[in-house]
């Protein structure tokens, strides 16, 4: 690729904005106290000892700050951080070449490490555990292993799908397991108010309490919907204020629950076709044209957690809450 053609990015494009918006400290980062805390105690006394960190690894829905706090935990440990997804490692060769270019003390992110390949995970292991690398050179009889004496590094890996994960691969995140929970409307509120002051939009009214309140309790979300209103107000010459945000936001389909049009639909087909469930997520799947993985990493646990859908052993079920919602009438679930 030529100079000419290098895809550099501008710094007014969104792309830039959300690397603008990450927090880079601690005390920017609103919410996951726990995780905060574990982690802060795990990396400091890394560094006293003179060590470099155990291996961490990030689960939960997505947007909920897995990439950041990766990106956190290299800038106030002062560490490189190379980043990489379990899709991008397509050969044995990939991991090598990644792993022997460290330097010691580096943070190596490996995103939707769930997507691994079987054959790179048993590769990983050697290189997590005892900070080798066991190649095999040839085939056949003449095949030979050789050892690679790799640089200390930190493996910080996430995933939305920790039930994929292998228990060895799991076992090997020495330094701990950290869930991301959803955050609080209140946590979400602040995000949004640090994010209006970064990105010099005025939010007028109640604005930042109509786009939290939409926000899916997930900052990735909220600065999206915060950039739209920015946008719509723009665009209309007004405020942004409760109506510009109300109005900008019900154009993005996103109702005051935050469900957007993919989730009405699935709680539509569960209720209109299976009676409200219980109902298996295959059928469901089927039903809605949507992948499995998709239904339950990324459009149920919102539902669970707004108390609008139930995982029973038996399927998928519609609450009332749902039904009420949705302007369904609701009737108690088959025994
Ligand atoms: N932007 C995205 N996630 C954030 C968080 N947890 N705190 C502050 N800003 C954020």
């Amino acid at each position: 690729m030529s100079s000419n053609d290098t895809p550099i990015k501008k710094n007014t494009d969104d792309g830039f904005l959300d690397v603008t918006l990450r927090p880079s400290t601690w005390d920017d980062y609103i919410g996951q106290g726990h995780i905060k805390e574990n982690l802060r105690i795990l990396l400091d006394a890394a560094k006293e000892r003179g060590h470099t960190a155990e291996h961490i690894l990030f689960y939960g829905p997505p947007g909920l700050g897995k990439t950041t706090l990766a990106h956190l935990i290299a800038k106030e440990t002062g560490r490189n951080i190379k980043v990489t997804s379990g899709p991008a490692i397509e050969r044995v060769g990939d991991l090598a070449s990644i792993l022997t270019n460290l330097t010691p003390g580096d943070i190596l992110f490996v995103d939707e490490i769930h997507r691994l390949n079987k054959m790179i995970e048993e590769v990983l292991y050697p290189a997590m555990e005892g900070g080798t690398l066991d190649i095999i050179i040839g085939k056949g009889p003449s095949a030979r292993t050789i050892q690679l004496e790799l640089p200390p590094f930190t493996l910080i890996a996430a995933t939305t799908r920790i039930s994929l994960l292998s228990s060895p691969l799991r076992s090997r995140f020495s330094g701990g397991t950290f869930r991301l929970e959803y955050y609080t409307p209140e946590e979400i509120e602040r995000i949004i108010a640090r994010s209006a002051k970064i990105l010099d939009v005025t939010l007028d009214g109640e604005a930042h309490k109509e786009i939290a309140m939409r926000s899916r309790r997930t900052p990735r979300t909220a600065n999206y919907f915060l950039k739209r209103v920015r946008d719509y107000a723009q665009v209309h010459k007004t405020e942004a204020g409760t109506d510009a945000a109300k109005k900008a936001l019900a154009l993005l389909g996103v109702d005051e629950f935050g469900l957007t049009q993919t989730d009405r639909l699935l709680l539509e087909a569960l209720i209109e076709k299976f009676g409200g469930g219980p109902v298996g997520v295959k059928t469901l799947a089927a039903a809605t044209s949507e992948e499995e993985g998709t239904i339950e990493d990324v459009i149920e646990p919102y539902l669970i957690q707004i108390g609008f859908l139930e995982r029973t052993p038996r399927g998928r079920v519609a609450t009332q809450r749902a039904h009420d919602h949705l302007g369904f009438e609701w009737k108690e679930p088959k025994e």
